[in-house]
């Protein structure tokens, strides 16, 4: 199958049937997390990989009851830094150097910007952009999850608060911003399986400026 035909198999899956995904299926979804670009490689988010059935259980009723919290197999958490740190921002450049084995004039002047300018910004603000590249991830994993033949629920209907108190996410100055539950489909309990996906029309999407 074509990525495009993936995609159309795709749908925002609203049961699961609580059938265990391999880990190397599971791999190859956070590889293609791992793999999204991010705003300055920043990668200002991370993954909670959540198999605990309890936890789940718990997640399910500040997340509006959704059953593929608890049916899923994997539910992923994105959760994005609660702000930027010299100490965060340092060790992603530092990384970088000692990964590509060289100091560059041109990187240390960048992230001596980035130093000055994220920092010193409201933490909300901070938060707000660390997000946005948070989601670059999610949609990475959403794609991946497709291609490997895993069904995925994107989630955002629920309270992040209580899901940041249940994971002990404030601890590790993250937030949670948005879910994915991953697993295979409950064909004969989703209202949604056979129904068209609905899209408005690509003239309405795209201007070509020619
Ligand atoms: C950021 C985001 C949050 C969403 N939150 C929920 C949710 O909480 N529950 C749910 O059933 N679907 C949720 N959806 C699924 C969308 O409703 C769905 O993707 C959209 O209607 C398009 O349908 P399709 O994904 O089946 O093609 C969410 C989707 C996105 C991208």
């Amino acid at each position: 199958m074509e990525l495009l035909d993936k995609l159309n198999w795709r749908y925002a899956a609203k049961a699961m049937n609580g059938e265990k995904v391999s880990e190397e299926k599971i791999n190859a979804v956070l590889e293609a997390i791992s793999l999204a670009p991010t705003s300055s490689g920043l990668q200002p988010f991370e993954v909670m990989v959540v198999t605990n059935q309890e936890l789940k259980e718990k997640i399910r009723p500040v997340a509006w009851n959704q059953s593929v919290i608890t049916d899923c197999s994997h539910l992923l958490v994105f959760a994005a830094w609660d702000t930027y740190t010299a100490d965060r921002i340092n060790k992603m450049f530092d990384l970088t150097n000692e990964v590509r084995e060289m100091k560059n004039e041109g990187w240390e002047n960048y992230r001596q910007q980035l130093l000055a300018a994220y920092p010193g910004r409201p933490a909300e603000e901070n938060f707000q952009h660390a997000a946005r590249q948070a989601y670059i991830g999610f949609s990475m994993a959403i794609a991946a999850a497709a291609f490997e033949g895993l069904d995925s629920t994107p989630l955002e209907g629920f309270d992040p608060n209580s899901v940041d108190e249940i994971l002990g996410l404030k601890e590790k100055g993250l937030r949670s911003c948005v879910m994915l539950p991953i697993g295979y489909r409950q064909t004969e309990n989703d209202w949604l399986v056979n129904l068209k996906k609905v899209r408005k029309p690509m003239e309405d999407l795209v201007t070509n400026y020619k």
